[in-house]
């Protein structure tokens, strides 16, 4: 192998442009293609920047010319040549106005055949990707997602540095955090028997952070949640996590709104007009029946319970009492686009989400068209049109159920139904706030009152008083999401910092004194020496990144992910652990080794 003595990159390949003409520049990087025509080797160099043709002449340099004849794929070389204008321009290369005419070859090091292409769109199983992530990420396209990330994690902390925002670390080996998915535990061996969590998130120690009188913390950190994995869930992922003190919603709101604008702007040129539509929970649950609704199309859901509720078809009618209803969506001249068939897909597809089934009404100039229109009379059926703003072409569905089944499966039913309609425009970045999150949910488990946000999180003014009382599900927080595209990418609050009302709240969610204070005892302590009013966010960073770069996984745009089983294929991580090693910790493993 030759070596780099004297040798000195000038630019990246990827750089290459017009005024290097003339120029001599040295190159370095891998082998992508190699073309052999005779008396001339053409080779595309590639490097983090892009790629570049370079030409071996026998007549410029013979020698050169039959070391580039051995050259193969993903071989590492670094060239010395001069920059000539390309006869047949490339238009689809950024350099494809130039090439290199090579007066010195070194090659660096060879290149068994990899297992995947390195290109773009190569059609191989992820799990090959992920086995073999160090050559995946050779793609000019994962190169380009890890430097997106890069670039947006500059601009976070710039502009937070900018506003008095100061980076702060915070502990991995903690007790366990108030999110609410599974903790990962880590045992200890010097405290034998005990277990540190891994934090779900940096809450407390933030909020500690201001009872210390830091005033503005943020840290771009990792946090840990065992949970269900999805397109956009990894077992350990990034926040951007902010924390203010001296604010109320307003305020946290702004400033952060700041920060989207100027990471759309830098990372992709976007204006983002300020301030951001906001909408309240409950107003994105019966429009959209979700609370990160997509709102770069329509298909608002219609409540028509009141109109069905003496009609014949029971399935309608009973949907009708408290807690209960009837909600359908117009898919505007959808009736031709969706057959028979294409709708008993969606119906199944509600169903998965608790529907028991989706109902359909096709509307044209004689009428209505559906397996349910016996069941209603004309004066009905032309409500539910009238209601639904129906005309012909148009296709309507509902669904009847507990609000929380018709809010999830139509939900669902409406983003297939624009997926499959191509309604949701891939340039446009719909961002907006839902805001007035209730303060609890139901464990459906177990029947229990669970603080949908976390326990620190401060309820409405309004709704304070009622905190101990019956109608727990309305009470609403100070809580806020961040949606931008149907995906939520951040969330925060304004906290509890009066001691009274964090004892309300615990008592609230079932908590004892003694439990309180034995998961959260330092918090509640610390808050008696003078805690400032304070709130914050934070971001999910790779589902902002994932959004900017126009994936549609995290795992693109992270370097190493996990894969759905929380596996990471290419370590094989997790592994089974040496026996001294679990001895040394007191552990006994009880289940069968393979
Ligand atoms: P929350 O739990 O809403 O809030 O998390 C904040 C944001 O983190 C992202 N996120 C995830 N991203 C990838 N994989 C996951 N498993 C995952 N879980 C969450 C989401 C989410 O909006 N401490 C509070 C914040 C606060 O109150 O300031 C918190 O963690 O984009
Ligand atoms: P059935 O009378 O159960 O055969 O249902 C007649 C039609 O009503 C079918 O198209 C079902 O998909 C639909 N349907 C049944 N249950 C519901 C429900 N809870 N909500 C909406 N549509 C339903």
């Amino acid at each position: 192998m030759d070596n780099l003595k004297g040798f000195k990159r000038t630019c990246y390949a990827g750089d290459l442009k017009d005024s290097h003409i003339g120029e001599e520049v040295i190159l370095m990087g891998w082998v992508q293609k190699k073309r052999n025509l005779g008396g001339l080797v053409f080779v595309d160099l590639r490097d983090r920047e892009g790629m570049a043709q370079i030409v071996f002449d026998a007549d410029v340099n013979k020698e050169a010319f039959e070391k580039a004849e051995k050259l193969g794929s993903e071989y590492v070389i670094a060239i010395k040549g001069k920059v000539f204008e390309r006869q047949s321009k490339n238009p689809n290369m950024s350099t494809g106005d130039v090439e290199v005419f090579v007066e010195e070859l070194r090659v660096l090091n060879s290149s068994q055949t990899p297992p995947i292409y390195i290109k773009d769109d190569d059609e191989v199983s992820e799990a090959l990707r992920l086995k073999y992530r160090y050559l995946d990420l050779r793609k000019p396209k994962m190169q380009k997602n890890l430097m997106m990330r890069h670039k947006v994690a500059s601009i976070v902390r710039n502009y937070l540095s900018e506003n008095n925002f100061c980076e702060i670390e915070t502990p991995f080996l903690v007790k366990p955090t108030p999110e609410g998915a599974r903790d990962y535990l880590v045992p200890s061996r010097v405290n034998e028997g005990r277990f540190y969590a891994l934090p779900q998130s940096p809450q407390l120690y933030k909020q500690l952070l201001m009872v210390s009188g830091m005033d503005r913390y943020f840290q771009i950190v990792k946090c840990f949640r065992d949970e269900d994995l999805r397109a956009d869930r990894q077992p350990e992922f990034t926040q951007i996590d902010c924390e203010m003190s001296f604010v109320e919603e307003d305020d946290v709101m702004s400033i952060m709104e700041g920060l989207i604008k100027k990471v759309f702007k830098e990372t992709l040129d976007k204006d983002i007009d300020l301030p951001l539509p906001r909408m309240t929970y409950a107003d994105a649950m019966n429009k959209y029946g979700s609370d990160k609704p997509d709102t770069r199309y329509g298909l608002e859901f219609v409540n028509i319970s009141r109109l069905v509720a003496n009609c014949g078809f029971k399935v309608f009618s009973d949907a009708t009492k408290p807690g209960y209803s009837v909600r359908g969506i117009n898919v505007v001249d959808g009736a031709e686009a969706f057959t028979r068939k294409a709708i008993s897909h969606l119906e199944d597809h509600a169903k998965t989400y608790k529907a028991k089934g989706l109902a359909w009404m096709k509307i044209s100039e004689e009428g209505v068209t559906s397996p349910i229109a016996k069941f209603f009379s004309e004066d009905e059926l032309n409500s539910i049109v009238k209601e639904m703003n129906a005309k012909p072409g148009d296709l309507l569905l509902f669904v009847a159920d507990k609000d929380s089944v018709v809010f999830d499966s139509l939900g669902q039913v409406r983003i297939a139904v624009a997926e499959k309609l191509g309604l949701a425009d891939a340039n446009k970045f719909n961002l907006l706030w839902v805001t007035e999150f209730p303060i609890f949910e139901e464990d459906e488990e177990n029947g229990r009152f669970v603080a949908k946000h976390h326990p620190f999180t401060s309820p409405m003014d309004e709704d304070l008083d009622k905190i101990n009382g019956e109608d727990k599900l309305s009470l609403r927080a100070k809580a806020y999401d961040i949606v931008l595209n149907g995906y939520e990418i951040g969330g925060g609050s304004i906290r509890i910092s009066d001691a009274e009302v964090q004892k309300k709240m615990f008592k609230a969610l079932g908590f004892s004194d003694e439990e309180a204070y034995n998961k959260f005892g330092f918090l509640i302590d610390a808050f008696k020496f003078g805690t400032p009013p304070h709130g914050g966010i934070a971001f999910g960073m790779d589902r902002l990144v994932m959004l900017l770069a126009g994936a549609d996984n995290i795992r693109e745009v992270i370097a190493f992910p996990k894969n759905q089983n929380a596996v990471c294929p290419m370590t094989n991580a997790p592994s089974i652990a040496e026996d001294a090693q679990l001895k040394e910790l007191s552990i006994k493993v009880d289940i069968q080794k393979d």
